[in-house]
């Protein structure tokens, strides 16, 4: 069973699943590995550690294309190369067409970093702080053509501290990031 990873920067979670795939032997126990990490940005640094892994990558630069339907198409054929049982998106900052997701419909994964239902969206620990929460943290979901909503598979809660700042509370729920979306995505591949 294959599994590809959508990255656009650090790539951390991508990373976290990475070693936890070894660390666990998924590919003996899951009969699973990390077949390639696509990016859409030629620079993306989570692409220096999946080469380091051996892992193959492939850079799709959705500015090379006409259109949004155009550029999902191409990043469609290149992920169908690998086959995949589970397409995880990890900081993929590309919002998908509805044919996208369709043609990924019950194997397409994302982490949001919030407590969905609530924030939707960017800016999410902000608006946490603002609104006054005492909890914040992260969702793992089957992604939908709706943003940000979907079937929620796990999810990770933190505190929200009196002196939180979004970069210290977006630090606190990124570490629980690398906890849950690896716990879902193997759980996942046991039900597959
Ligand atoms: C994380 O906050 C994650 O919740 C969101 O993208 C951010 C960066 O993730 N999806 P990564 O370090 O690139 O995995």
């Amino acid at each position: 069973k294959n599994i590809v990873i959508l990255i656009s920067g650090g790539g951390s979670n991508m990373a976290a699943i990475v070693r936890t795939a070894q660390q666990q032997d998924w590919e003996r126990r899951l009969g699973a590995r990390v077949a390639a990490v696509v990016s859409n940005k030629a620079d993306a640094k989570g692409l220096v550690f999946a080469r380091e892994q051996g892992i193959a990558t492939e850079v799709l630069d959705h500015k090379a294309f006409e259109s949004r339907e155009a550029f999902d198409a191409a990043l469609a054929q290149v992920i169908d190369r690998y086959d995949p049982a589970l397409v995880v998106l990890a900081g993929f900052m590309r919002i998908l067409t509805p044919g996208f997701v369709a043609h990924y419909a019950g194997r397409l994964t994302n982490i949001h970093p919030s407590l969905l239902p609530a924030f939707t969206g960017l800016h999410t620990h902000q608006r946490a702080i603002d609104a006054g929460c005492r909890f914040a943290g992260c969702t793992v979901h089957l992604v939908t053509a709706e943003l940000d909503v979907g079937p929620i598979l796990d999810q990770a809660v933190v505190p929200v501290l009196q002196d939180d700042t979004a970069d210290t509370l977006a630090a606190r729920v990124l570490t629980q990031e690398h906890v849950v979306y690896p716990r879902a995505v193997a759980s996942l591949l046991q039900k597959k």
